[in-house]
């Protein structure tokens, strides 16, 4: 018998409420409808389709802030993109993150993520196919993203608004389940955006645990020091 096979009720219910957000097709608003009525039972439903991606996403960041970032731990500033409930907020406050701030698109989502005390702010109402408005460029050490750039919500366009937010040789850390990349051509547009220098991969665990019924890749990539643009004024 496999893990399927073994399958009780809600455990059914669980994974057809996440086929469903996978079926939306980037739509904001009837994400944001979806998310506010799973945003109670979300957590519960991550555990019962085995989702691992907040606790390897965290000790990503850990391993890329002891390798290259200077400084505390605590002092790393950190933007938890689609934060959803604060799965992944948790993880980084037990390994030592202390300056996390969070957006997502539902605010019911975001005020979950408030309730657990791990963030400095959470915002509600904030579209990452769009711009990142109220966020300066080059604000945070590290960008995380777990769990957004995937099938039906995020497009891999994303990643500029995420690249723009991190300072130059930071970091952004993203999940992307394995259809998601493939359907995406994820790599190609990794490619694009290094051609324009937006952002470098560093690093990807391929195929690495995300939920029981299939893997992810993870991605680290390092944002580049900014090259000044030419000016029309000759010697
Ligand atoms: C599968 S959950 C992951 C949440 C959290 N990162 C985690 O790992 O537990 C996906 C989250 O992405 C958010 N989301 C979907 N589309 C979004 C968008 N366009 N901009 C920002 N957040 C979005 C949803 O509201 C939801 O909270």
């Amino acid at each position: 018998m496999n893990t399927l096979d073994r399958q009780t009720a809600p455990d059914q219910a669980a994974r057809e409420r996440m086929k469903a957000s996978h079926d939306l097709d980037g739509d904001a608003v009837r994400l944001a409808h979806l998310y506010r009525g799973w945003a109670s039972a979300f957590d519960q439903d991550q555990a019962r389709v085995g989702y691992c991606g907040p606790l390897i996403v965290a000790e990503l960041a850990g391993a890329v802030q002891t390798a290259y970032l200077a400084g505390q731990r605590n002092a790393i500033a950190i933007l938890d993109a689609g934060c959803g409930t604060g799965l992944v907020g948790v993880e980084l406050e037990r390994l030592g993150f202390r300056l996390i701030d969070g957006f997502d698109l539902s605010e019911e989502m975001a005020e979950k993520a408030r309730q657990t005390g791990v963030y400095r702010h959470a915002r509600g109402y904030v579209d990452l196919n769009g711009q990142l408005s109220d966020y300066p460029s080059a604000s945070y050490d590290l960008t995380v993203c777990c769990g957004v750039l995937t099938l039906g919500h995020v497009r891999p366009d994303g990643l500029r608004e995420l690249a723009r937010v991190t300072r130059p040789n930071g970091f952004v850390i993203a999940s992307t389940r394995k259809s998601y990349a493939e359907t995406t051509f994820f790599e190609d547009q990794v490619r694009c955006l290094q051609d324009e220098g937006v952002l470098l991969p560093a690093q990807c665990l391929s195929n690495g645990r995300y939920v029981a019924e299939e893997d992810a890749h993870y991605w680290v990539f390092r944002v580049p020091e900014k090259v000044s643009a030419p000016t029309d004024e000759r010697p």
